[in-house]
């Protein structure tokens, strides 16, 4: 059986201290709490390859991000 998607094992790996640092004045990408909260915007960012703002992420990695909000945001 699949395991679900986590914050911690998927999702902050996605997250490079770049994008940490360019992000800070909005929010913390390298916290949970926070990337629940904009979990919508990011996705809308992501999907549309605005963000990050040198490199569209891969697709498999949007996928991922995406599973993890449908499989409820755990930490
Ligand atoms: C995975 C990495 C990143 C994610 C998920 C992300 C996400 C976002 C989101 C959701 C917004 C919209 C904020 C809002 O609605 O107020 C935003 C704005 C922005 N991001 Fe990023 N970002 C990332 C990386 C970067 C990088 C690497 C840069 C550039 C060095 C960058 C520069 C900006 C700028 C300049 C804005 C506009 C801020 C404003 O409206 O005042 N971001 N980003």
């Amino acid at each position: 059986m699949q395991m679900p998607i986590s914050y911690k094992n998927d999702v902050y790996p996605l997250f490079r201290d770049f994008d940490r640092k360019s992000m800070l004045a909005k929010l913390d990408l390298w916290k949970y709490d926070d990337v629940k909260q904009w979990a919508d915007k990011i996705l809308v960012a992501v999907e549309n390859g605005l963000m990050p703002c040198d490199a569209a992420w891969p697709d498999k990695s949007i996928q991922l991000f995406k599973q993890w909000i449908a499989d409820g945001k755990l930490p």
